[in-house]
């Protein structure tokens, strides 16, 4: 999304004539989001694109979720989560609503099939792990800090380089984008934004396979998998160009936003959907007021329920919080630190935590999945040694 990009061949005028060495013509692929008049690429295929052998129902993906009960902070530990699988088949919903679903992914082995998400955009945040993307546009190599950024249409591939990886998972069905307020009318990056294109990665090697074979494609549509087997290998794009494709951003290239007193959560907004906003928490230099408290005021999010995803560090509002684990604050019902946090964190000049938040402006509903993982001491956390 960020801005212009190609890579390979691609013909000097659009929607003309770009023939292969045997005199064949390349086929092109429009790629392009909200009709025509949004975002879009333009790819040069080997192959015919609708061209599939077979179409097979793998099932539903939608999500399960329980009753959310009585109002209350809750809190789940992924520490322990189950690994096996690929990076997609590994992957479990947490919790979610018709706007975003967050979940968690420990995979133990590459993708043998590729997949292509038709109904969502998705953003990998690599906790542990790396490896390498591969997709229509270009391959991308990734590491622990990574968010991979991939629009809805994509077709690719993941491959890890180590036996186990962990990956907390954002997918929308809206386009998940830089800030708007961080854009200028051409799109570009303003000199406050707390990133710039330079921490962009864009795809860089292009792989094009002009081989038969059997090859089997997986497409999200309509809360469903559809297995497509294609006689073709699917990454057969000579050349494309626009400003569709999947990208990285890094965490730890966030320039975190800082001041005299106590900054609020927008100042770590990384990315932004429909009816929610993620944000990156890094290490950073506290507020420099001399009476000045580091940990955050207690606040109500009117209108948002807040996830917390907790990646390195110490986080200093947090007690009885543990790396992986993932906190949900809805709204109706204000959070902050726990008993002793503000006072612990006067004098303080520096956090080293990480850590991504997601805040939806309507309520999550909680899936089954996630029960086995909860804390249900969390909502107590507040209680305890107050002496309030
Ligand atoms: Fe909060």
């Amino acid at each position: 999304m960020p801005f212009y990009h190609k890579l390979g061949e691609v013909p000097h005028k659009r929607h003309t004539q770009f023939r292969k060495p045997d005199g064949g013509l390349y086929r092109e692929e429009v790629m392009g989001l909200e009709g025509f008049s949004g975002l879009e690429s333009i790819l040069y295929h080997h192959f015919l694109p609708p061209r599939v052998k077979t179409v097979e129902n793998l099932g539903s993906t939608q999500v399960e979720y329980a009753d959310f009960g009585p109002l209350q902070h809750r809190a789940f530990q992924t520490a322990d989560f189950p690994i096996g699988g690929d990076p997609v088949s590994a992957r479990r919903i947490l919790m979610g609503n018709k706007d975003v679903t967050l979940g968690i992914s420990r995979p133990s082995e590459s993708m043998p099939y590729y997949y292509r998400n038709g109904q969502a955009y998705e953003v990998w945040f690599i906790h542990e792990g790396s490896g390498l993307l591969r997709s229509q546009f270009g391959s991308l190599a990734f590491v622990s800090g990574d968010y991979i950024v991939i629009p809805y249409g994509t077709t690719w591939q993941m491959s890890l380089n180590e036996p186990e990886a962990r990956f907390f998972v954002i997918e929308s069905p809206s386009q998940i984008e830089p800030p708007t307020r961080y854009r200028n009318k051409y799109g570009q990056l303003l000199e406050h934004a707390p990133y710039c294109e330079r921490d962009i990665r864009v795809p860089e090697e292009l792989e094009t396979h002009t081989d038969h074979g059997e090859f089997e494609v997986r497409v999200k549509v309509r809360d469903r998998i559809s297995r497509h087997m294609l006689d073709h290998h699917p990454f057969d794009v000579v050349g494309w160009d626009g400003y569709l494709y999947p990208w990285i951003f890094n965490i730890n290239d966030y320039e975190p936003i800082t001041g005299l007193i106590h900054q609020p959560p927008p100042v770590h907004q990384t990315f932004q959907g429909h009816n929610f906003v993620v944000c990156s928490f890094v290490p950073r230099l506290f507020d420099y007021h001399p009476q000045g408290i580091p940990a955050p005021y207690s606040h109500s999010n009117v209108n948002s329920d807040e996830v917390i995803y907790y990646a390195e560090g110490n986080f200093m509002s947090r007690t009885g919080i543990d790396r992986f684990d993932i906190t949900l604050h809805p709204s109706g019902l204000p959070h902050g630190p726990q008993p002793g946090a503000t006072e612990a964190s006067i004098g303080k000049e520096r956090t080293d935590e990480l850590a991504v938040m997601v805040d939806t402006f309507f309520p999550l509903q909680v899936a089954v999945t996630a029960l086995e993982f909860e804390k249900p001491e969390y909502m107590a956390s507040w209680l305890e040694g107050s002496g309030e």
